[in-house]
């Protein structure tokens, strides 16, 4: 592969630079994007292999990220299973909700093929285009993560309804959340299979859980889905948000690296973690929505904040890129990442 350095910071080595890639890279902010959006909707668009290759690679046609990661959205296994998943204006949408144990023995464990999943193609696809050049990035969202999008219907800032489910009916949630784990081994299996190089597991909901609950009902199932995933070889990177409180634990997931929010230190979750874990992130997105002085500044900040970033660190965003984000901000910070081989920070120690 042209560019490994995605790999090889995956893999602990040492990088010149660190690599960069962006959570929702393709997207809203890009003109290119909206082009194709004016003429389809969005669930079409991940179900249609050839335009979402298209679409996974405008971030990196524009600014040479050092990863591709396959448009689609965490959602769709859940609607393979048997929901129906819509988005609208406000977001994903689903209408019949999980309610009973009914519903839950009504869901499907898909059958992960090309026509199940045509993400699968469209991962076939970035393998003949750009396979040869640079990583390629699978995901899925976490049990956790699915269960609250299944259960409550659309997104919400504390997923009450997920919750009172979860505690009115715990064994019937585990059984939920087994169902959704078992659905994503096989996706993710063979999104590996279809040349997925490093895979991304988004559990942007953990952080509603306390602790306890977090180990009852959350960490059980990643780590099942991780160590089943182990005979692939392919580096995992978890994503987390707003988790101070659920470091302890997240922090000895046997994954890669973990991606985090801003509101964490990354040198502190270093310090105090350990250096066996890579890590990933942390700008805030919001940065993005200032200016190119700014954006640099602070991508280079966050990037010596770092003392060891020559291994084990990746260059990303602590969330995704906001829909209306200024291009030139993307690439002041992309550019910013670029550039940091040249960056005299080794001089005092020659
Ligand atoms: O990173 C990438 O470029 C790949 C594409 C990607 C999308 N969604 C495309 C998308 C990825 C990795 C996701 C993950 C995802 N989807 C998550 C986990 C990460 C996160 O952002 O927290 C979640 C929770 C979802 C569910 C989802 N999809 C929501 C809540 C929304 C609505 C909010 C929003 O940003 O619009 C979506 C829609 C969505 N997913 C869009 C895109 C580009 C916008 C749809 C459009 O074009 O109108």
């Amino acid at each position: 592969m042209i560019n490994d350095l995605l790999l090889k910071a995956l893999n602990n080595q040492v990088v010149p630079r660190p690599p960069v890639w962006l959570m929702r890279q393709a997207g809203r902010y890009l003109p290119e994007y909206q082009k194709i959006r004016s003429q389809v909707g969005f669930l079409e668009l991940c179900n249609n292999p050839e335009l979402a290759c298209e679409v996974s690679l405008q971030p990196y046609n524009r600014f040479k990220t050092d990863g591709v990661i396959v448009f689609s959205d965490i959602l769709l296994p859940a609607q393979k299973m048997g929901l129906e998943l819509e988005f609208t204006e406000e977001g994903p949408r689903i209408n019949n909700l999980i309610n009973s144990e009914e519903d839950i023995k009504k869901l499907q464990i898909p059958l992960a093929n090309e026509e199940n999943y045509p993400t699968l193609k469209a991962i076939s696809l970035l393998k003949k285009e750009v396979g040869e050049k640079v990583p390629i990035i699978g995901f899925c969202g976490a049990p956790w993560t699915l269960f609250c999008y299944m259960v409550e219907g659309y997104s919400s800032s504390n997923f009450n309804k997920a919750k009172r489910f979860l505690h009115l009916n715990p064994q019937l949630s585990h059984q939920l959340l087994n169902k959704i784990t078992n659905t994503l081994f096989l996706y993710l299996t063979m999104q590996v299979n279809s040349g997925a190089n490093v895979l991304q597991i988004f559990d942007t909901w953990a952080g509603i859980l306390s602790l306890e609950d977090y180990k009852t009902f959350a960490l059980p199932y990643i780590k099942h889905l991780i160590s089943d995933l182990v005979p692939l070889k392919v580096p995992i990177i978890f994503y987390t948000n707003n988790s101070h409180h659920l470091l302890p634990k997240i922090s000895m997931l046997k994954v890669s690296a973990l991606s985090l929010d801003w509101r964490c230190k990354l040198q502190e979750v270093r310090d105090n973690f350990g250096t066996n874990i890579g890590l990933q992130g942390n700008l805030d997105p919001a940065i993005l929505l200032t200016d190119e002085v700014t954006v640099k500044e602070k991508t280079k900040e966050m990037i010596q904040s770092l003392r060891g970033w020559q291994t084990g660190y990746i260059c990303n965003l602590g969330h995704g890129v906001l829909p209306n984000t200024p291009v030139e901000n993307v690439h002041a910070m992309i550019d910013t990442v670029f550039e940091f081989s040249n960056e005299p920070v080794f001089a005092f120690t020659q």
